[in-house]
């Protein structure tokens, strides 16, 4: 109890006296002048497996130390690489069960090239035996199994968002191949609930069938259909022939405002997962003056501000651009901004800020 109060009293002392969530990350800088690699909060996993699954996806295994905390199915963790010199950290879910990570230690990504990409085009190339950064898992798009029996959750995946269900997939493989304490089959399946995974992905590039096919084979309430938008049509259009009692959605935002609708009119449960931040247009598009450390530049309402400055040509540190790993963050001295993921308002006054979500209110004084 003391400890929880007291680490809470130095997170609240390093956010207000120094502007950071710790203490660590505060003296983040000058430990690396000693130690370049070390970060505050990560853990030093190292390269075991690098794979081409397809021209433009790769799928890399890592050995995580054993006070790694394990995670849940479907959750993400950030990986962190130095590049020219640089850290640099984005988010990636991981895509193998938690069992994996407790008997062996071994964590999978699989991870789509994005094209002019600062790091994802440079896992290919990853050494065996080379060493990266990675967090904790965290996130909270897991599976739950509060279903009825007779009631059917949907998975709906689209391209590389195919990955938090196949560690969902593999979770509930695994649990069921554990779970010695099963002695009849029959009575087993009619307490279980039926999944169905509709996996949408351009012609010729689904992932990881041949895993999906032996778990379908092993989960006899499992099924899964393939899906190109050319061939098949929209999801819009599938989904009211598909017959849900929960969705989870992973993928582009067009592809989750369909499920969205869906459920909303059907009056279903929806769980979701993004890989990048839903975009919002602003009522009315109004221009305002950020000033950057000592330079003035020109941006507006309708995008945020790390969008914008990045799209300038500004160096700015990022990782996720969705406010989660909160390395885009500055410092405001003046001005007001909306989080676009919160939709709060910030006040005028100074404070920690996240470029990624900001949107500008009015003019901004902002140190980064
Ligand atoms: C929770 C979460 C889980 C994720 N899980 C996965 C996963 O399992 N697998 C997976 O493949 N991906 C996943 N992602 C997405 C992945 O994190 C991103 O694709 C990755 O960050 C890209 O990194 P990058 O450095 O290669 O590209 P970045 O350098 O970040 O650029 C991304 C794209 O934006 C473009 N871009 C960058 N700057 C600008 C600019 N100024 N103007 C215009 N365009 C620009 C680039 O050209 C590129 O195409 C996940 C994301 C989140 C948030
Ligand atoms: S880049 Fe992750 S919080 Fe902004």
């Amino acid at each position: 109890m003391l400890g929880v109060a007291s680490g809470k009293l130095s997170s609240w002392i390093s956010r207000q006296i120094l502007h950071y969530s710790s203490v660590g990350g505060y003296l983040e800088t000058v430990i690396q002048l000693v130690k370049p690699n070390w970060r505050d909060g990560y853990y030093r996993a190292e390269i075991v497996a690098v794979k081409k699954l397809h021209a433009n996806t790769v799928e890399v295994q890592l050995k995580v130390p054993s006070y790694w905390p394990v995670h849940k199915a479907g959750q993400h963790l950030e990986l962190t690489l130095e590049i020219d010199g640089r850290l640099v950290t984005r988010l990636f879910t991981i895509a193998s069960s938690p069992s994996l990570a407790k008997s062996k230690r071994l964590v999978r990504l699989v991870v789509k090239s994005q094209p002019h990409g600062i790091l994802t085009p440079k896992l290919e190339a990853l050494a065996l035996g080379s060493w990266v950064n990675v967090s904790k898992p965290s996130g909270d798009f897991t599976f739950q199994f509060n279903l009825q029996p007779e009631q059917r959750a949907l998975f709906l995946a689209a391209g590389s968002g195919i990955t938090p269900f196949i560690a969902m997939l593999n979770a509930m493989l695994n649990n069921m191949l554990d779970d010695q304490s099963r002695s009849n089959k029959h009575e087993r399946d009619a307490n279980v609930s039926a999944l169905h995974l509709v996996y949408y992905a351009k012609p010729g590039e689904h992932l990881l069938l041949d895993e999906l096919e032996v778990i379908a084979e092993q989960l006899d309430f499992f099924t899964f259909e393939l899906l190109t938008r050319t061939k098949d049509g929209e999801l819009s259009k599938k989904l009211p022939t598909l017959n849900a009692d929960a969705l989870y959605v992973c993928g582009p935002s067009p592809f989750y405002h369909a499920a969205a609708e869906f459920a909303k009119r059907e009056n279903l449960p929806i769980y979701a997962e993004h890989f990048s931040l839903i975009p919002t247009t602003p009522d009315e598009q109004q221009t305002f003056t950020a000033q950057l450390n000592s330079e003035l530049i020109e941006l507006t309402n309708a995008e945020p501000v790390l969008t914008q400055l990045l799209a300038k040509g500004r160096q700015l540190t990022y990782g996720c651009k969705m406010g989660i790993c909160h390395q885009c963050q500055c410092v405001k001295k003046s001005g007001v901004v909306k989080n676009l993921r919160t939709g709060e308002v910030s006040d005028r006054g100074e404070e920690l800020i996240q470029l990624c979500v900001s949107q500008l209110m009015t003019d901004v004084e902002l140190e980064a």
